[in-house]
């Protein structure tokens, strides 16, 4: 395999990490158990810096400019992907997913208002 794609899928691979290690952290917290959650959150925060590391090196981050350009489109596919992923939840009656899914909607669309606001403020400048 090339070093790109296996760069790719640790890239990948260490994200995931990120999301699950702050998942057991919390719940590590929540049994009271707050060294080993301390630990798992310490574990999180080096995967988000391999993440990061392998970000950079797989040129994925670019100027500031185009990195919101860049993930105005991702927020906005986000809202759409949420949207209809709440329809889904909705239809096959699973509320918890369902009751996620929109409230992981409202936040995209903050995120989307949230980077169009500060691209415009950019653009101003120009
Ligand atoms: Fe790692
Ligand atoms: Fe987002």
């Amino acid at each position: 395999m090339q070093t790109i794609e296996i760069m790719e899928k640790t890239f990948d691979s260490e994200s995931n990490d990120i999301a699950l290690y702050l998942a057991m952290s919390k719940k590590a917290d929540e049994e009271g158990q707050l060294e080993i959650a301390a630990y798992l959150f310490d574990i999180a925060m080096d995967e988000a810096s391999h993440a990061v590391q392998f970000a950079s090196l797989l040129g994925k981050v670019k100027d500031t400019k185009t990195n919101l350009v860049n993930m105005l489109a991702g927020e906005m596919q986000a809202e759409k992907d949420k949207a209809h992923a709440a329809k889904v939840a909705f239809s096959e009656g699973n509320d918890d997913a369902f009751k996620f899914f929109e409230k992981s909607l409202k936040d995209e669309t903050k995120h989307k208002e949230g980077i169009k606001k500060i691209l415009s403020k950019l653009q101003e400048k120009d």
